[in-house]
């Protein structure tokens, strides 16, 4: 049995790519005791009805995904992980960065394990689930116990046919994405737009450079590879093309009254910029505006 703490888009795909009777959502105050059920709209397949049950007090899970926004992985897994032994394995799937170092810093006896994911799935309605595009995920350890668990938690996730890697380094992949979001995810936000449009605003072709250099300085500061503010612009720029109609999960946040995740975004390069005596205006800026429209 799979376990997943969050029900949203991401949580629904992992559960719909797995059997019925090999997976089950963690209830959280306000979960209904009817099983969730939705349509899933797989990648160039016909669509399918699932029904995934919650998980029933007493039921040990070999594994525990969390799907739940950065925001609110602390609370949820405060909540949930007394009631599983300290050897569930438990992977985040989190946006951004600064809620997987907040849990692995908070329970370093578990094995904690960090996803970054480019697997793509949105909720036009809110009974349906759609797989708008086929990614990868590499998954890497967090604490000493995690590192002994990847293979296993990928052999059980094998069921679910989605591209999983193992990944040592998995903090590097976690900053490569932060990169991307924080040059797409903000400007479609604010300028309530799909990812291809910020490329031509003048908003964006202002601001793009000097946040570059600032997340530029910042990577270097953390210890990241050094990156050229011109060779960040491009992957920025190459992710938007690619993704040219997809609506950011940050703009759809924002047309659904959802709290966004622009402090683990452009608010954690804010925050790591003052620990390192870096300035960071544009992502202050941006981070700022986003906030506004929450
Ligand atoms: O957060 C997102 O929506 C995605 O990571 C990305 C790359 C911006 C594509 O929409």
């Amino acid at each position: 049995m799979i376990a997943i703490l969050g029900a949203g888009s991401l949580g629904r795909l992992w559960a719909a790519t797995l059997s019925a009777g090999q997976v089950a959502f963690v209830p959280r105050p306000g979960s209904m005791a009817e099983p969730a059920r939705y349509t899933f709209q797989p990648v160039g397949r016909e669509s399918f009805k699932v029904t995934v049950p919650w998980l029933k007090p007493g039921q040990i899970p070999r594994v525990l995904l969390v799907t739940t926004k950065a925001g609110d992985t602390l609370n949820a897994l405060a909540a949930a992980l007394p009631a599983l032994p300290e050897t569930v394995p438990v992977v985040l799937f989190q946006n951004g960065l600064g809620s997987q170092q907040a849990v692995a810093d908070r329970w370093p006896s578990r094995p904690i394990i960090a996803a970054s994911t480019t697997e793509g799935a949105n909720r036009p309605k809110p009974d349906t689930t759609v797989h708008a595009g086929l990614g990868e995920t590499w998954m890497g350890a967090l604490t000493p116990a995690g590192h002994s668990c990847v293979a296993k938690v990928i052999e059980d996730l094998a069921p679910t046919d989605l591209v999983i890697h193992p990944v040592e380094n998995v903090l590097g992949k976690l900053w490569q994405k932060l990169v991307i979001n924080a040059g797409i995810n903000a400007f479609t936000a604010i300028l309530d737009c799909p990812n291809g449009d910020i490329l031509e605003h003048p908003f964006y072709l202002h601001w793009i450079d000097p946040l570059c250099q600032e997340i530029a300085a910042v990577l270097k500061a953390a210890g990241q590879p050094a990156q050229t503010p011109g060779a960040l612009r491009q992957q920025i720029e190459g992710v938007a093309r690619k993704t040219a109609t997809n609506t950011s999960s940050m703009r759809a946040d924002v047309l659904a009254g959802r709290r966004t995740e622009i402090d683990f975004i452009n608010g954690y390069l804010v925050k790591l910029g003052e620990q390192h005596g870096i300035a960071t205006p544009v992502n202050q800026m941006l981070a700022g505006q986003v906030q506004q429209l929450n």
